[in-house]
């Protein structure tokens, strides 16, 4: 379409509606996430977020919930999977508080966003004889999301351990 500018009202103002009414969502939940945001124990670490990767750190947040039955951030909790924290740049199967399995430690990877993309989209495929035992996430847009939520989470002390 050339020349939008030179378009007469109408148009214009159809494209101004449809624009406003894209807006509107986004503007909604960014003032639910202020509404909610001092009890949010991501609540520091959101505030140093731009906007828009606000909402891709929450959208990796909800993915990540299924995650958190087996593990946590800081190793405080006994689960069945090792802590989470300090995951980037770490060997596999060398979290502090439980020692990984065999496979994990002699698949000897270093765990980056490549690695956890490729092992998270299919844990059983990447490290065969894993004991983490999980369909994995097939979405690459969730995983994505799901592997930008955990970098930043994931940092020591990023957030307030509580799961
Ligand atoms: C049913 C329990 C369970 C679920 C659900 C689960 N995990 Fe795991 N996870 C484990 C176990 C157990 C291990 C240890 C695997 C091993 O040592 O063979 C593991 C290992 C890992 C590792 C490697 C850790 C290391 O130090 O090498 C990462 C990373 C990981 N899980 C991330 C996730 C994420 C992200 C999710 C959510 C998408 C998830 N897990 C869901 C149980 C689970």
């Amino acid at each position: 379409m050339a020349g939008p500018r030179a378009r007469p009202t109408p148009i214009a103002s159809e494209a101004r509606r449809r624009f406003d009414a894209g807006l509107g969502l986004p503007l909604a939940l960014a003032g639910l996430l202020s509404l909610v945001a001092c009890r949010d124990p991501d609540r520091a670490l959101l505030a140093r977020l731009p906007e828009a990767e606000q909402a891709r750190f929450l959208r990796g947040r909800a993915v990540a919930v299924p995650c958190w039955t087996c593990h946590d951030l800081a190793g405080q909790v006994d689960k069945v999977g090792p802590s989470l924290e300090g995951v980037f740049g770490r060997r596999s199967g060398m979290a502090p508080d439980q020692p990984g399995s065999d496979a994990m430690l002699s698949a000897a990877i270093v765990w980056d966003e490549a690695s956890l993309a490729a092992f998270l989209a299919n844990p059983a495929g990447f490290v065969p004889g894993s004991r983490m035992v999980s369909p994995g996430v097939g979405d690459p847009d969730a995983l994505a999301d799901l592997i930008f939520y955990l970098r930043h989470v994931t940092q020591p002390g990023a957030r307030t351990p509580e799961r």
